[in-house]
This record gives C-alpha cells, sequence and structure tokens, in this order.
C-alpha cells in the first residue's frame, strides 16, 4: 500500500475520520437513525461515518467480520477499520489479573499469558488490545491497582517488557495483536486514590519511578499508546504537550499510534483546561493524540482550525499516515479480516494449553501472608474439607475479563474437589460478598459445618467489581460480615485457612490475628480454583511475592518501600523523639513489597560481589548460592536491592533494581558510589545447589530477592525502605 499516494487521495473529511474511533454500538446502531444513532447523539454525517477508521468494543469474530463488511461495503476508499479492545488479562481463557502477574516476578509466565490471550484476541477479531496497563501505583484506595503489576519501577519495566513482546511476538504470522500501552502518564498517582483524579508530581519522581515502564514499552516495540485521563501537573494528558509530543515523540522517539483515552479530549473542558470543543481539538491534535476516542470533536472542529490556519494540515497527514501505517502493518489491507474466525474461536478459546497456563499463572502468583502450620493441608489424612465464604463457590475471573464467563472458571470449592474426588467436600456461603450487604445469618450454618470438618477452607475478600475503573475505596477492610465470619469459623476449627481475592492490598490489621493461615490469591482467573487447590494441599510451592505493599491503616497511605530517605528516620528503638514517625502507629506497613512464605527453606549463602561501589559505566557481578534444603520441589524469587548511598538527589534507602544512570534525572546524578544490599533471582530447585552470577550494569536489570525478613537475617537489608 503506498500510504503516501492514499492520503493524497483522501478530503478532510475522510483523513479526520480515520482520527475517530467509535464505540461499535455507534457503528452497528441503525446510521439513518437520526434521534438515537449516530448522527444524534455525536453528529455525524452519513458521509463521515462511512470512513470511521477504527471502532472498539465488540462481541467476538462473526461480529467484527460484519463491521468490517459493512464498512467497507460503505467506505469509498475501502480502508479497513481498526478494532480494537480491552483485552488486559486474557480474552476468553482469563489469566490472573496484572497486579497478581506482578506478584510472580515471572516475566516468562506473564509473556505466556499475554501470547495466549493474542492468539485468542486475533481469533476474536481484535487487532490492538488496550494492555499493557504499565502504570505504577502506590494507592492501593485506587482501584485500576488491579491492573497493574505493582509499586516497583523495576518490576513493572520487566513485566511491561514481557506483555509487549507476548502480546506482539505473533505479529508477523497474523496470530498476534498490536499492543497499546496505557494510560501516559501517572494515571496511577491519582490524588487520594480517587480514579481520574488529578495528579501531581516532581519531575524526578515522574522519571525515575513512572516513566520508566512505559518507555521500556516503547522500546519493545509497541505498536500504540494511550493517553491517561488524568491532569499532570496541571495538564490533562490527551492535550498535554510536553508530554506526548515532548517525551514521547521527541524524546524517545515514538512514531506509533497515540489514542485518547474514551472522551479524555472532550473532557479537557471539564478539567478547566479548555473552554470550547474546538479548542479540545487544537490541544489535543498539536500534543499529537492521533486518534480521539470518542466522540468526534476532531470530525467537528478541525476542518475549521485547518481553514483558519490554527492547525496545518502536515499535523493531520502525520497522524492519519502513522494510523494507515498501521493498518498496513497489521495486514488489514491484505486481508481487512485477517486472524477473525469463528472456528478459530472454537479451537482456542478455554484450550487445553491456555488453560493450563492459566494455573500456572495463578499458583505463581498467590501470595502466602501467613502461616502457624496450618498448611500444606494433609491430602491423604484429610477426609473431610469445609470451603466456606462469599467467594468459595464462584470462579473470581476479575474486572476486565474481557469475554471470559464466570462459569467457566473453577471455584476453589469446585478445584478442591476436582483435586481430592475421594474426600467429602461441602460449601457454606456463610456471608455476602458485598462490602454493603452485612446479613450474618449464613454464619452460624457456615461455623457448623466447620466444626464437623477436618480443615477448612475460608475464601473472603472483595468481589470481583469492586476493583477496576472507578471502584476507588476510601475503606480498605473486609465488611463486618466477613470478619465475623472468619472468627467465627476458627473458634470452631483451628486447621483453617484463608484464602483471600482482591484487586489490590486491603488492610487486614483487625483479622490477621484471628487467622492461622492466609494466602492472597488475587482475582485468578480461569484456572484459579485448581491453583489454589494444587497450592493449599501442598502439590505446588508458593512462591509469590507482595507487588505492594499491604498498609498496617489506610492512614499511612501512600507508602510503598523505595520511599526517599528523610533526614530524621525513625530509629530502630521506639523511642520518643522528633523523627520521622506516628504517635499511634509503626511507620512498617502490615505485609512488605517483596514479601511473601514458602513451604521450603532456600539456603543462600556466598553472597559475594566482585567489588562493592562502581563508577558510571563500569559493572559488578554479585553471586550467591541457593540450596533448596526442603523436601519438596519448588520456585523461590530472590531479589536483588541496591541503594545508590549519596546523589545530588535523595534516593531511596532501598531498590530493587539497578537503574541505567542515563535515565536518572538530572545528570550527573549520583555522587557517591552504589552499594549493594540484596539479591534476586527466579529459580526451581528440588535438594540442588547452584551459583547465579549477576552483572549488575547499564541497561541491565536485575531484581528479586528472598523474603525480607530473611534478608534481614543474612544481614543484606540495613533498612526495610518505609522510615
Ligand atoms: C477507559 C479506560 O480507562 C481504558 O483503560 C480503556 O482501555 C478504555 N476505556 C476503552 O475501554
Amino acid at each position: 500500500m503506498n500510504i503516501r499516494k492514499l492520503i493524497k487521495q483522501m478530503t478532510t473529511q475522510q483523513k479526520l475520520a480515520q482520527l475517530t474511533q467509535l464505540n461499535a454500538v455507534y457503528i452497528q446502531a441503525g446510521i439513518n437513525d437520526t434521534v438515537t444513532g449516530p448522527k444524534g447523539t455525536l453528529s455525524l454525517t452519513d458521509e463521515q461515518l462511512a470512513c470511521i477508521g477504527s471502532v472498539l468494543n465488540f462481541e467476538g469474530a462473526e461480529n467484527a467480520k460484519a463491521i468490517q463488511k459493512a464498512h467497507l461495503e460503505r467506505d469509498p476508499l475501502r480502508i479497513p477499520l481498526l478494532l480494537m479492545q480491552d483485552v488486559i488479562h486474557g480474552c476468553r481463557t482469563i489469566y490472573p489479573v496484572p497486579l497478581a502477574l506482578g506478584a510472580s516476578f515471572d516475566t516468562e509466565i506473564a509473556e505466556e499469558c499475554s501470547r495466549m490471550a493474542a492468539r485468542e484476541a486475533a481469533a476474536a477479531g481484535i487487532h490492538v488490545v488496550f494492555a499493557p496497563m504499565v502504570d505504577l501505583a502506590r494507592d492501593p484506595r485506587w482501584g485500576r491497582c488491579m491492573e497493574t503489576t505493582g509499586e516497583d519501577p523495576y518490576l513493572n519495566y520487566q513485566m511491561a517488557c514481557a506483555m509487549v513482546r507476548g502480546f506482539q511476538k505473533d505479529l508477523p504470522d497474523g496470530r498476534g495483536v498490536a499492543a497499546c500501552v496505557k494510560h501516559f502518564a501517572a494515571y496511577g498517582q491519582a490524588e487520594a486514590g480517587r480514579d481520574y483524579n488529578t495528579t501531581d508530581m516532581s519531575e524526578q519522581t515522574l522519571r525515575d519511578y513512572y516513566l520508566p515502564a512505559y518507555r521500556a514499552a516503547v522500546e519493545e516495540g509497541a505498536k500504540m499508546v494511550m493517553t491517561s485521563f488524568n491532569a499532570l501537573n496541571g495538564i490533562p494528558s490527551a492535550g498535554n504537550k510536553r508530554l506526548v509530543k515532548g517525551i514521547l515523540r521527541e524524546e524517545w522517539g515514538f512514531d506509533g499510534v497515540v489514542i485518547s483515552d474514551y472522551d479524555a479530549v472532550l473532557e479537557m473542558r471539564a478539567h478547566g483546561y479548555c473552554e470550547t470543543e474546538r479548542d479540545c481539538a487544537e490541544k489535543a491534535m498539536n500534543a499529537t493524540t492521533d486518534i480521539e476516542m470518542m466522540p468526534a470533536s476532531y470530525l467537528h472542529c478541525i476542518p475549521d482550525l485547518l481553514k483558519e490556519g490554527r492547525l496545518p494540515m502536515c499535523r493531520v497527514d502525520d497522524a492519519v499516515r502513522r494510523v494507515l501505517q498501521l493498518k498496513e502493518n497489521l495486514g488489514l489491507f491484505d486481508d481487512p479480516y485477517r486472524a477473525a474466525s469463528a472456528a478459530e474461536e472454537e479451537r482456542l478459546f478455554l484450550c487445553a494449553e491456555h488453560r493450563e497456563i492459566a494455573r500456572r499463572a495463578a499458583e505463581a502468583s498467590a501470595v502466602l501472608l501467613k502461616n502457624e502450620g496450618v498448611l500444606p493441608f494433609d491430602k491423604v489424612r484429610t477426609k473431610s474439607i469445609a470451603v466456606i465464604g462469599p467467594f468459595a463457590d464462584r470462579a473470581m475471573l476479575g474486572n476486565w475479563a474481557c469475554y471470559g464467563r464466570e462459569e467457566e472458571g473453577i471455584s476453589v470449592f469446585q478445584g478442591v474437589r476436582n483435586l481430592l474426588p475421594e474426600a467429602e467436600v461441602f460449601y457454606a456461603e456463610g456471608c455476602p460478598g458485598d462490602i454493603a450487604e452485612n446479613d450474618c445469618t449464613g454464619i452460624r450454618e457456615a461455623a457448623a459445618l466447620a466444626k464437623s470438618c477436618d480443615a477448612v477452607i475460608l475464601c473472603v475478600g472483595e468481589a470481583s467489581g469492586m476493583s477496576g475503573e472507578a471502584a476507588s475505596r476510601a475503606e480498605l477492610r473486609l465488611s463486618a460480615s466477613q470478619k465475623n465470619l472468619i472468627r467465627e469459623v476458627v473458634k470452631n476449627n483451628g486447621n483453617t485457612a484463608a484464602v483471600l481475592f482482591c484487586g489490590r492490598p486491603l488492610v487486614l490489621t483487625d483479622v490477621i490475628d484471628d487467622i492461622p493461615a492466609l494466602a492472597v490469591a488475587w482475582q485468578p482467573g480461569t484456572e484459579g480454583g485448581n491453583a489454589l487447590a494444587s497450592l493449599l494441599f501442598g502439590e505446588v510451592n508458593f512462591s509469590g511475592k507482595l507487588p505492594m505493599t499491604f498498609p498496617r491503616s489506610e492512614g499511612q497511605i501512600p507508602i510503598y518501600y523505595n520511599c526517599l530517605r528523610t533526614g530524621r528516620p525513625k530509629p530502630e528503638e521506639f523511642f520518643a523523639g522528633y523523627c520521622s514517625w506516628y504517635l499511634d502507629m509503626p511507620n512498617a506497613p502490615l505485609f512488605p513489597f517483596g514479601y511473601g512464605l514458602s513451604y521450603i527453606e532456600f539456603a543462600l549463602s556466598s553472597v559475594r560481589a566482585d567489588k562493592t561501589e562502581m563508577k558510571r559505566g563500569e559493572s559488578i557481578t554479585v553471586s550467591v548460592v541457593v540450596e533448596n534444603t526442603g523436601k519438596r520441589m519448588g520456585d523461590i524469587v530472590i531479589q536483588l536491592y541496591i541503594c545508590d548511598e549519596f546523589a545530588s538527589l535523595v534516593r531511596p534507602a532501598k531498590e530493587l533494581k539497578y537503574r541505567n544512570e542515563g535515565e536518572l534525572f538530572a545528570e550527573p546524578i549520583s555522587t557517591g558510589n552504589v552499594k549493594l544490599m540484596g539479591e534476586m533471582i527466579a529459580l526451581q530447585a528440588l535438594r540442588t545447589v547452584k551459583k547465579y552470577d549477576f552483572r549488575i550494569a547499564d541497561k541491565l536489570y536485575i531484581g528479586l530477592i528472598k523474603d525480607l525478613h530473611h534478608m534481614n537475617e543474612v544481614g543484606y537489608i540495613v533498612s526495610d525502605g518505609y522510615d
């Protein structure tokens, strides 16, 4: 396809239509319907509608083909539509939510999940997925924590690369999809954790913590970027020229398509950044936001802006070129239906291979927070099991589950029955899962059931819909009825393990002492129940680590481990003085970032660095001997933390990664030397001893340790990072 030639043939209206994305319902509504259809609600003419460039939110292969066919029949230039969809953690087979994948610290499994999701998506007629979401999150009140991989820039960086690789790996043979990285930028810092709220941050924080993952995704080759809803330091992202044109395009060299978030161009009026629709269109186009995702201010206003000379045509042409180039790269000019196929959907959706990966991912991402000798349950001696709680008999797919169906997923109740067909497995709901409902009438029956069984699995937490977009919470505790249920059940049977379903860190302070064992399952997806049964009965070892801090109280928020040091840190011993502390609780959270228990004792020894200081351009090699001293197979995540002791800007007490100095804000930053504080790797070992070498150098990211307590024992952590 000769794109330059094609652009020359296009009218201004046709160009602007390419830069407009509509919800599929508008395309499917009768285009002559002037009252409720697009002509009425979006004020678009039939001619404009006929050449729209892209569509979001449709229902699989047959629907995709019908939309494309109808479009090609109408569009005089026969330019195929781009079809986009939110495939956040799976298409029909649902994988654990991204926050859970963060907890796996396992980039290979994250890549596999994305790759399999892409195959299903391509078969469903999807060309671009609105993923990965790489926003760093430090505030668990924010409902969209579930879509991120957590609070650490290194972990986010690695996961962003892995997910982009996974989605786009099969692009060349048409079975992959283009990745649209979102939400640029710093959406995760919405003030007070309230979704869509404003974001205010220093350049240092932006560049050191928030930007690396977007940049990583772009460098990994992501085809698209979506701007965020929030205003960053006073400027909404869709119209933020410094951010989009300046940083993304000019600094990082991104020449792919930038799309706004839904309605975000026009929302610049509500922000008070633009007075009129025209103003919105002008600012967004000048920022190089190529596509407006709903409604149609580009189509309405840019013709006049061009006529008046307020926008040059070359700016519009540039945006159109990028959109057409993406269509060309996806092969749409050759085959507008691409991989869309009902037969392929049938073959791929929920196939054994995808289910298997979903199960492994759910196993790798569960985090064991507490275990007073209850787990693993004995598979042979446990004859009767009570699976209790509002989430015991529900597959917890999580929010943004695309085409996933709860009835196709495995609940914990079902998972235990699958694992132990000979055992007696009972279920009781106990109480509702909805935070607002406090009906305690089922608790007595649940407690009686607990008493009559050998072991109890208590499934508590928050319902899937309680995290996600616009699902912010000011209080992060379990509902009163769930707390009651926990107390009553444990009183009746001490051999109880709780499984926590959540899309964000919760405050567990008022229940943790009541529970003998507790594992965080997040929202584990289609195979969650099978994975949890394997973990609870010791078929698989717990190896997940927290990707976000679990606070002791909402009052500690924002709380994250890699905070900057203060001039008056809290001393180790408790004393009343003028230091950075709370009068009524410790600074430390209930469970720190990187925390997670295991069934296996791994011994780390002979940690050696070939030197302990490095200057710019140099590298250090660190090695560690890891031994599985236990009796079972299992994975361990080993983490290496560093501290840049003295610098021209204050550095965190502890950082999981080693960062490329070139990416630090305000070069030269480091006036001191980098001091090593810990270690990282992921390994599978059964009574094996292995030696691992890490080279710490520019651009080389290392990460992941053994859990923090052990690090303290072996003396590599001098601070837990929260003071
Ligand atoms: C709004 C969300 O913020 C974004 O993440 C999503 O991709 C779009 N809507 C499209 O559904």
